[in-house]
């Protein structure tokens, strides 16, 4: 349920939850319990076999929850379970202590706000990032897909509006520098970092970094079989099936977490104008970190 009706630059109206200055999504749950959720968020307690996915919104986050999920659970088919379960800043506290473990946790929060114990047991953080480009684009799809933002605005006031930051989990600058503060900051956390570009061109070598990382073991014949049944296609046809109530709260019949995956469609959305002003920006804010994605961009 949306708490606050925000403006882009540009004037169109979007429904974000906010709590304590900070903007999240527009759930359909009471409000009251998202709060419960988001203030419980520090101190909700961890174990140490804990696996936590950590992303900016729409960086490959169910791709890699389903990739880990098979490979802790000797899955041979994607799983049932939605990565939504376990995401630790929505889900009610009760339900997130209950998971059964190995839990494959799941946030896009900030560091400030992320559970101190999972810091304390030194549980394990896969991180994905991605061309910020193609995630500003996939967030744009997002926001319009999902009638909760009821956003009537086109992809350029979007993008206005994505710059200033003032959107769900916040600035995707402000995150990736908290992030990487964090991670010098903490360094006997066991961390895997992953970039969308390099699973999506080579999904073998991330399996098996994955599954080296979660410590199980992985042959050839589940590397492939996990290639498969991860591949963006198979996973649109298998997950992307929307329950009625489900497309009651969707636009158009796709599923809004599985739309193109591919590399580089910023480039269709992107004007050069636009794509100058980003590269700017990022110069500016990014100078003394360097990312995978780099390359990409
Ligand atoms: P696009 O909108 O660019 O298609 P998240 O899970 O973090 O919300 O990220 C969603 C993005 O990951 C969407 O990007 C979605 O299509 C893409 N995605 C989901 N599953 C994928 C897969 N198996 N392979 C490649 N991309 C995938």
């Amino acid at each position: 349920m949306p708490s606050i009706v925000a403006k882009d630059p540009r004037g169109n109206t979007i429904n974000y939850h906010e709590f304590q200055g900070k903007r999240f999504p527009p759930v359909p749950i009471q409000i009251h319990d998202l709060d419960i959720s988001l203030a419980n968020l520090p101190d909700i307690p961890c174990r140490d076999d804990d696996v936590t996915i950590v992303t900016y919104p729409k960086a490959g986050t169910h791709w890699t929850w389903e990739i880990a999920n098979m490979l802790l659970s000797n899955g041979t088919e994607v799983s049932k379970r939605e990565k939504e379960e376990s995401m630790i800043e929505v889900q009610p506290t009760e339900k997130i202590n209950n998971l059964p473990s190995v839990r494959i946790l799941n946030t896009h929060v900030t560091p400030d706000i992320f559970p101190k114990e999972l810091v304390t047991k030194k549980a394990k953080i896969i991180y994905v990032t991605r061309n910020p480009k193609d995630i500003f684009v996939s967030y744009y799809y997002h926001v319009k897909k999902i009638k909760f933002y009821n956003y009537g605005g086109d992809w350029d006031s979007f993008f206005e509006h994505i710059m200033t930051g003032l959107v769900d989990f916040g600035d995707w600058f402000t995150f990736t520098k908290q992030w990487e503060t964090f991670f010098q900051e903490h360094q006997d956390i066991p961390l895997l970092r992953l970039n969308y570009e390099q699973l999506k061109q080579d999904m073998g070598t991330g399996v098996d970094k994955i599954a080296k990382f979660l410590g199980v073991s992985c042959n050839e014949t589940t590397r492939e079989n996990i290639v498969q049944k991860c591949d963006f296609a198979n996973m649109k046809q298998q997950k992307g099936v929307m329950s009625e109530h489900m497309k009651g709260m969707i636009e158009g019949d796709e599923h809004p977490m599985y739309r193109k995956g591919v590399i580089g469609d910023w480039k269709t959305h992107f004007t050069v104008a636009q794509s100058e002003r980003f590269d700017e920006e990022y110069k500016k804010q990014m100078s003394g970190y360097s990312f995978d994605f780099e390359k990409y961009m």
